[in-house]
């Protein structure tokens, strides 16, 4: 095990009580065509620079004690880039993933994989239960890495899983709850979200972890990804001390 290495500028996180940090932050890693194109670099060029910000944001997550990051790395709508894109997302994220495993080993990060099967690459599928395997026992962060996630391909996929319960007759339709659902999704053991941030200035949430959000706190922020820091998890989270939640109650 190896503690957070410090922000190179010497940075702390804000001093929060333990009931003023999110359990869970989904992060919309978004902006690194447009970071690219600022500098006459091709788009992947800024996939490439977007990584260290995840890894440095997951460091900082550790430092000020948020539990659960879901990292949305390739949506079941990103197919409709070129295929000189998506062959490069795909081997960058089976790459990344391979690379950073060890390290976040070291820091007792269990990573989880959340997404469809269907078309994904089967050596970043390899890589991703490789490393969930690797993790199982790790309680420091959870990190789910959400790639080929959809939010509506996620709930259609519970949706068949239901109803080949039913259809066997292990379950009937009067028993579906909301835990009926949640059992069904990519990861049964997913908490809610708490804190949904998303950089590049878009305030949409694109398809991420809906059934999951519903009563997130939403930060948009216009920094693009390949320029997030761990500083900026850390000041999205005291916009979201800001906040009043009241999940209905008056
Ligand atoms: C986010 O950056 C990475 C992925 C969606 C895989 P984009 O590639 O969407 O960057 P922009 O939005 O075009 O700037
Ligand atoms: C969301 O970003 C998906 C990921 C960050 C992986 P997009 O760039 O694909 O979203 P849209 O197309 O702007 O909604
Ligand atoms: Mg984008």
């Amino acid at each position: 095990m190896r503690k957070p290495t410090p922000h190179p500028s010497g940075a702390k996180p804000p001093k929060l009580s333990k009931n003023l940090i999110p359990n869970h932050v989904a992060v919309v890693m978004d902006g690194n065509g447009r970071w690219a194109k600022q500098r006459g670099l091709p788009r992947t060029a800024g996939h490439e620079a977007g990584e260290a910000a995840l890894f440095d944001l997951v460091e900082g997550a550790i430092e000020i004690g948020v539990k659960e990051i879901s990292a949305f790395a390739f949506s079941t709508e990103n197919w409709k880039r070129s295929p000189e894109e998506v062959k490069f997302l795909m081997g960058f994220n089976r790459d990344v993933i391979r690379r950073r495993l060890d390290d976040m080993h070291e820091l007792g990060v269990r990573v989880r994989w959340a997404g469809r099967d269907r078309k994904l690459w089967k050596s970043v599928i390899d890589e991703l239960e490789r490393a969930e395997k690797l993790t199982v026992k790790n309680k420091v962060l959870t990190l789910n890495m959400c790639v080929n996630y959809g939010g509506q391909a996620e709930l259609v996929d519970a949706m068949q899983k239901i109803a080949d319960l039913i259809k066997s007759k292990k379950l009937s339709p009067d028993q579906i709850t909301e835990k009926t659902i949640l059992a069904n999704l990519y990861e049964p053991k997913i908490q809610p979200v708490d804190l949904f941030i998303r950089s590049s200035g878009e305030q949409r949430t694109s398809n991420f972890l809906p059934w999951q959000s519903v009563y997130a706190e939403m930060v948009f922020m216009d920094v693009l990804w390949p320029d997030v820091t761990r500083k900026t998890l850390w000041k999205a989270i005291e916009e979201y001390n800001k906040r009043d939640r009241r999940f209905g109650k008056a």
